[in-house]
């Protein structure tokens, strides 16, 4: 806080009238989808170009321990708006699926959280959102925006509050007819009626009357489902209005950087904080003219360098304002690759986990161990680096404290500040715990002794792959928490990750004297944390995710299909907001 008292100083000695916002930092806080650790330079990357990301970690602070909160976008977010493990909000699913994959559900983020840019903005500060959000949209009428963007504290929103999916591209091929399992009901039910046919079986009429509705129920539900989805589930929004539906997903990393620049250049003045959550390199992978065709590694090569290209023009834009000094930048992912995205040509859509186990879905370090870089010229040295275990939900608290207030007292915040070790006053972080969790079943638990280097990781569980000699579940393209998916450990599966960070040895009480005792801590750990836990709605319940029709948001009539013209509006719109 030194820049901050000379700054007070400064003001004080001047006779300068001094309120308080002239002393509090800015935010601009990137996270990016998907994005493996092993994609970037700065952290060993050689064939991908990566120079603004890696300027950051240059010029200030590389975490190599930063650990999502969970494996997947929809509670690694929630818990990263709210400093909270997502069990805590509700933002974690006791069924298969663990994310929101339809807009018109009535699941979110509820609005009992209270997130960074909500506390933020109880201090005077401008908060935006750009980009993907992915934590809900509306509860009971298709527009009552309980869990928009504006109503969790943020001033403004440009962006999807879903998910892009392949889907939102036809030409890239449908999540759905992968994943469905209506591709071996409609065989299998087709097949029944042949055999029938052919005298093989013999089907009472009524059933096979019932069999026949079936398929064609399935095959209209089906074919009206894959048609619709771009329209129905891939729009752009500004602040309330859906200004592109479906939206085009060319220039899109460009048109969400220009918001931000211009968001920065309209709030100059005032502090401000920016999320900027880049909607890659989550499939459908694209990438502008600029960049198509021009990396080593193919489309996603080419979108991480776009990524890489709109980070650059962040730190360009704060240069420029001569505000980086009073601007705290963070960059990470919010899980690690998706290993299973590989096109049906072969092509590889999904990053590199680097040294890493497993891949976006599990909890493998490979699924968690994320990019972590925070830069603030002046008040975090350049070029240092931390080995020590932290969070995406430390945001949280490191952000509510510098902007001047305190975390809320009234629940349970998981992360810890990280100024101490941002600025060298510490060596060690905060976190003795970190409790993984796949949708809300208790996946690992890491543990770093006070007094040792080791970073011990017991998994309960860990995910069956497919093919088996393989890190992946290519059969399910996600790897699922809990059933026939799953293989339970007793004891638990033991690392210590500071000596075997691909987790590729598990430990026995035969090569670890330590074993028992540490799980027995560890165990000790899960009671106390357990104990920490209250029942809370399930946001992402069969109920809260499913379709509800009355949720749709639609900007034209339903018989034009909610089709919208593309957006025209944002040269307009800022010089709207200039004026101000
Ligand atoms: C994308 O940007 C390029 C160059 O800036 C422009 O020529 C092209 O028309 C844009 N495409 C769309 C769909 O806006
Ligand atoms: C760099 O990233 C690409 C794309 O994800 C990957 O194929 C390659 O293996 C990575 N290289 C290293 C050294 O990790
Ligand atoms: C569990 O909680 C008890 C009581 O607060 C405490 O004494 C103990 O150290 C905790 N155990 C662990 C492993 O954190």
């Amino acid at each position: 806080m030194n820049v901050v008292w000379i700054f007070i100083l400064y003001h004080s000695v001047l006779g300068v009238r001094c309120t308080t916002e002239d002393n509090l930092p800015n935010f601009v806080l990137i996270m990016v989808d998907d994005l493996g650790i092993g994609d970037l330079g700065c952290y060993g990357n050689t064939t991908i170009r990566t120079p603004n990301i890696d300027k950051l970690a240059n010029e200030g602070m590389k975490l190599n321990h930063h650990i999502a909160a969970s494996p997947l976008c929809t509670p690694s977010r929630a818990a990263f708006m709210t400093g909270r493990y997502p069990v805590r909000s509700g933002m974690a699913s006791t069924g298969r699926i663990g994310v929101f994959i339809i807009a018109a559900a009535s699941g979110g983020l509820p609005t009992e959280e209270l997130t960074f840019a909500k506390l933020a903005k109880q201090n005077g500060y401008s908060t935006g959102f750009i980009g993907k959000w992915h934590l809900g949209l509306n509860c009971e009428r298709r527009d009552d925006f309980c869990h928009h963007p504006l109503n969790h504290g943020f001033d403004y929103f440009y962006g999807i509050t879903m998910t892009n999916l392949r889907d939102c591209s036809p030409q890239h091929g449908t999540v759905f007819c992968k994943a469905s399992e209506f591709k071996l009901i409609v065989p299998t039910l087709v097949l029944i009626i042949l055999l029938h046919f052919v005298g093989l079986v013999t089907v009472p009429r009524m059933l096979l009357q019932l069999l026949a509705l079936l398929v064609t129920i399935s095959v209209i539900v089906f074919a009206l489902f894959v048609f619709t989805f771009p329209y129905f589930n891939c729009f752009l929004m500004r602040n309330h209005q859906i200004i592109e539906q479906p939206f085009a997903a060319e220039n899109l990393t460009q048109k969400m950087t220009n918001e931000a620049i211009n968001f920065i250049q309209r709030n100059r003045k005032q502090p401000f904080l920016l999320v900027f959550s880049f909607v890659q390199v989550h499939t459908a992978l694209f990438a502008s003219k600029a960049f198509r065709g021009k990396s080593n590694h193919g489309l996603y090569g080419d979108a991480v360098e776009e990524v890489d290209w709109g980070v650059g023009q962040i730190i360009n834009k704060l240069d420029a304002l001569g505000i980086s000094g009073k601007t705290l930048v963070y960059f990470t992912s919010d899980q690690g690759a998706h290993l299973e995205e590989i096109s049906s040509q072969g092509d590889v859509y999904g990053g590199s986990n680097g040294i890493f186990k497993g891949g976006k879905s599990t909890n493998w370090e490979g699924g968690i161990r994320v990019p972590g870089l925070l830069m603030w010229k002046g008040v975090i040295q350049e070029g240092m680096q931390s080995d020590e275990p932290t969070s995406n939900m430390d945001i949280y608290p490191t952000v509510v404290s510098l902007a001047g207030l305190k975390v809320p007292s009234d629940r349970v915040i998981d992360g810890q500040n990280l100024m101490p070790l941002l600025q060298g006053k510490t060596k060690r972080s905060e976190h003795e715990f970190l409790f993984h969790y796949c949708n809300s079943y208790l996946n690992a638990v890491r543990w770093h002794p006070r007094e040792s280097n080791s970073v011990w990781k017991a998994f309960f569980f860990t995910p069956n792959f497919y093919p088996s000699d393989s890190d992946l579940c290519l059969d399910t393209h996600v790897c699922f928490c809990m059933g026939t998916y799953v293989t339970i450990h007793d004891p638990p599966l033991l690392f210590d990750l500071s000596k075997d960070p691909s987790e590729k040895n598990p430990l026995t009480p035969a090569t670890e004297p330590q074993f028992y005792s540490v799980l027995d801590v560890i165990q000790e750990a899960v009671v106390n944390h357990s104990r920490t836990l209250s029942d809370v709605p399930n946001q992402l319940s069969v109920n809260n995710i499913i379709w509800k029709p009355w949720l749709q948001p639609c900007c034209s009539s339903l018989t034009n299909l909610c089709v919208c013209a593309k957006d025209q509006e944002t040269a307009t719109s800022e010089k709207d907001t200039e004026l101000k």
